[in-house]
């Protein structure tokens, strides 16, 4: 994996039709580190994702990779400034095999001739999509089709991963092996960013979290340090 990273989205605002969603929203993922962003439903998390790749238009406020100002950059350029994106809901072609769905994540990479040592990576990490490589994606199970997605955004070669929901559904065996296999991933040198419902699991997995509310972040720090705030426990996590 190549290079350092440092992504820093700075008061971002952004939205749908007549509906602001986002209001200022800053983040920084730098090198090495897993950040997750916690939050209730509907407060924007998935909306700062999406602006986080590319794929949604920001109407204030600036992203930078690297230094580098990507706010009006297209999500190509996204992915080939290193950022791949896992989006919620997994989004794979149901009716395509998992080696061609892994393989869409590779379609901008020129290095034809290692494209397929990484599949073998991948099939490495997630040894059943290896036994299931034939198979449609829509035949896989909630568990084995976030392998999938997952393995389809390192099929980009990505510096950033995006995870949006990683354990959404899933039973928590298979939570255990995602984020076991994340950690692999962020060791070999890719950053992660992670929005996830299970805020304790995040916390664990996570370096440092952001907090969102309603289109604004209300608490940032260290996990650990918000793993433990009373403020933190009661209203995300039902403890007291
Ligand atoms: N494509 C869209 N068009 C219009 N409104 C949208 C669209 N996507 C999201 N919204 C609205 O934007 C707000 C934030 O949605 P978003 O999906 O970012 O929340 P979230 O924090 O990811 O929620 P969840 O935890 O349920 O996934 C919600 O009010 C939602 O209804
Ligand atoms: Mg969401």
């Amino acid at each position: 994996m190549s290079g350092e990273l440092a992504f820093l989205a700075s008061d971002v605002e952004a939205g749908y039709g007549d509906v602001q969603v986002l209001w200022g929203v800053s983040i920084e993922v730098r090198a090495g580190e897993i950040v997750c962003i916690v939050g209730s439903n509907g407060v924007g998390k998935s909306t700062f994702m999406r602006c986080a790749s590319g794929l949604l238009p920001l109407r204030a406020g600036t992203i930078a990779i690297d230094g580098v100002d990507m706010s009006t950059a297209s999500s190509a350029d996204f992915v080939r400034a290193g950022v791949a994106h896992v989006p919620e809901g997994r989004r794979l072609f149901s009716a395509m095999s998992v080696r061609d769905n892994l393989l869409m994540g590779a379609y901008l990479r020129e290095d034809k001739a290692e494209i397929e040592a990484d599949l073998e990576k991948v099939y490495a990490s997630f040894p059943i999509l290896a036994e299931r490589r034939k198979q449609d994606a829509g035949t896989l199970s909630g568990g084995e089709q976030q392998m999938c997605a997952i393995g389809r955004g390192m099929m980009a070669r990505p510096r950033l991963l995006l995870i949006d929901e990683l354990s959404l559904g899933l039973a928590p065996r298979i939570v255990d092996l995602l984020s076991d296999q994340l950690r692999v991933i962020n060791e070999q040198g890719v950053a992660v960013l992670l929005v996830e419902q299970d805020v304790m699991n995040a916390l664990e997995l996570a370096d440092r979290a952001y907090v969102i509310d309603r289109g604004r972040v209300t608490a940032s720090g260290e996990a650990a340090e918000l793993a433990a705030d009373p403020r933190i426990r009661e209203a995300y996590m039902g403890l007291a």
